[in-house]
């Protein structure tokens, strides 16, 4: 797994709960090349337990190089990634990993419409600013439940002056609702929408566009599997490693990958939340019960890959290309 030690140069409360922090190499080291819409992986060390890996969104703007810009939001109820990074001080030392990007602007668009929600609005505020300085035509949506809660203001203000950031607060979901099916009615040509926020939000967002929008020009970012997912009931199965000539079986309860663990199979993973795709895996034969946040809408139904560390199987085998 790639690594690479950071220190805290700079942490300070951007809105309520979020805290903005900006990390710089601490060997001095440049930065690579920061595409809108990325995040990067956080390596969280735990005394005696695996590290717990986390993705955050970087919120720079285009050739703003010196440091990464995050925001994180406090979630108590969190397994303590969030927690630990709020705990931080400045000159703290942290392990980040890899940079990816499965979120970007489509170069063909002609117009971008983001939706942000909560503590979405991190990868539109690098989006906003490419746009921005790139002259494209963009309007961002950032719905809040009040106006402390909107983090990092002064990149938005500029934007919000010119008309092409809103920000809703203090609406409930039947407005918030009303106000994204008027934002997604009738898609102008060429037009793509980008939608990231708690899961109630993106659900709206894939329910209205469902109906109307290609689904190639609808993009989202979940940095959760859908717990509507991950809660169903769960079958036994038997997974078959084609390139192997073996066979394993899948208890419920038990990952994919920890039953190819147990049958010596090591298979990469980082998050083990089916957001990374780090495990991502060909399926050759059976149909996949897809319970990660990474594979797109097409790539489910093609049924042709699956993310191991969350996802199961609706067919009693699955033969993997293993
Ligand atoms: Fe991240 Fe499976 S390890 S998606």
């Amino acid at each position: 797994m790639e690594r690479r030690p950071f220190v805290v140069r700079r942490k300070w409360e951007t809105a309520e709960g979020i805290c903005g922090l900006e990390l710089v190499p601490e060997d001095g080291s440049p930065l690579g090349d920061i595409e809108p819409g990325a995040h990067v992986e956080f390596i969280l060390e735990r005394p005696g337990l695996p590290p717990l890996v986390r993705q955050y969104s970087l919120c720079n703007a285009p050739g703003e190089r010196d440091a990464y810009v995050f925001g994180i939001k406090k979630e108590p109820s969190s397994r303590g990634g969030s927690l630990h990074l709020h705990s931080l001080n400045e000159g703290s030392r942290l392990v980040l990993g890899a940079t990816r990007n499965h979120f970007p602007l489509a170069a063909d668009a002609q117009s971008h419409l983001l939706l942000a929600g909560g503590i979405g609005i991190t990868p539109m505020l690098s989006m906003m600013q490419a746009l921005g300085a790139q002259g494209r035509r963009y309007e961002l949506h950032y719905f809040v439940r009040g106006s402390e809660h909107v983090a990092f203001k002064d990149r938005l203000e500029a934007a919000r002056q010119q008309g092409l950031v809103h920000i809703h607060a203090g609406l409930d979901p039947a407005q918030t609702r009303k106000v994204l099916q008027e934002l997604l009615d009738q898609p102008a040509a060429g037009a793509h929408a980008y939608c990231c926020g708690p899961g109630v939000f993106m659900d709206t967002v894939e329910e209205i566009t469902a109906a109307q929008w290609p689904a190639q020009q609808v993009h989202f970012e979940r940095f959760q599997a859908d717990t509507r997912l991950t809660a169903q009931p769960e079958q036994a199965f038997t997974v078959v490693l084609h390139k192997r000539g073996t066979q394993c079986q899948v208890e419920p309860g038990q990952s994919i990958v920890s039953a190819l663990a147990h049958v010596g199979c090591e298979v990469d993973t980082s998050c083990e939340q089916g957001v990374c795709g780090t495990c991502l895996t060909r399926v050759l034969e059976g149909t996949p019960d897809h319970r990660d946040a990474y594979l797109s809408k097409a790539e489910r139904q093609s049924n042709t890959q699956i993310l191991p560390c969350v996802s199961r199987s609706l067919s009693p085998v699955l033969v993997l290309d293993l």
